[in-house]
């Protein structure tokens, strides 16, 4: 297929987007960018600085500082993906511990912080040839998209998966704690007023609770292949 399209992929989180865009980039020969990744970064950014913390954000100072925080992902041979920097700094394991998963959906919801960040999506997509994965990538980044996907499982495989990936990591966390944020999240990102996570109308739904990866693989090769 010569042509290159935009493939777009939502859904609540650890539903695996990111494992299927990844496989899905590197079939294609695509650019995959995880805007998770960068609403992460900026959520560190806020932590770093003392802007957020468990009973207080400073939401005017985060805005205020947004035109010092800068997001680049640059492309790791290595493990085949891109790694976000921030500033400069290569934080791709610090953005994905649960303290950060603990405050990335309030920082979400900021929509000065939305603004610079779908403006910077919407530029990594313009040669097209890309894979995004998200929650808004179907409806507001990339409405034209020509493929968007939309992914679902139940909380409790959700929660099973990340508490999996955050031990295996060596994070000291408890099931419970890790099933409370998975549900929180989903509460704030279905809800919030900017962008809140919905299916678009001409998505795809997949619901992965009992497929593996490679056969959700193939299923969304073939739609690419259409
Ligand atoms: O995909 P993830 O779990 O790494 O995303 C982290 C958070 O970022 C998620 O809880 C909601 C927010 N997010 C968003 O609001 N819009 C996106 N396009 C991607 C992520």
């Amino acid at each position: 297929m010569d042509k290159k399209i935009i493939i777009a992929i939502d859904g609540f989180s650890s539903t695996g987007k990111s494992t299927l865009a990844k496989e899905l980039a590197k079939h294609l020969g695509y650019v995959y960018v995880d805007t998770g990744a960068m609403y992460r970064a900026v959520s560190l950014f806020a932590m770093q600085n003392g802007y957020i913390g468990a009973a207080f954000f400073d939401v005017e100072s985060l805005i205020n500082s947004l035109p010092f925080i800068k997001l680049v992902f640059k492309f790791n041979p290595d493990l085949g993906f891109a790694e976000m920097y921030l500033n400069g700094v290569n934080v791709e394991k610090e953005i994905r511990t649960l303290e950060v998963s603990s405050y990335v959906s309030k920082v979400a919801e900021i929509h000065e912080v939305r603004v610079k960040l779908v403006e910077q999506q919407q530029e990594m997509g313009k040669n097209k040839g890309i894979v995004m994965d998200g929650r808004d990538i179907g409806t507001v980044v990339f409405p034209n998209a020509e493929l968007k996907i939309f992914m679902t499982a139940s909380p409790q495989t959700r929660a099973e998966r990340r508490f999996k990936e955050l031990t295996r990591n060596g994070a000291d966390v408890t099931f419970e704690e890790v099933f409370k944020n998975v549900e929180e999240r989903d509460y704030i990102d279905t809800h919030r007023e900017d962008s809140p996570l919905i299916k678009a109308k001409d998505a795809v739904e997949f619901d992965n609770s009992n497929v593996t990866k490679q056969e959700q693989f193939e299923k969304v090769l073939q739609l690419v292949k259409l």
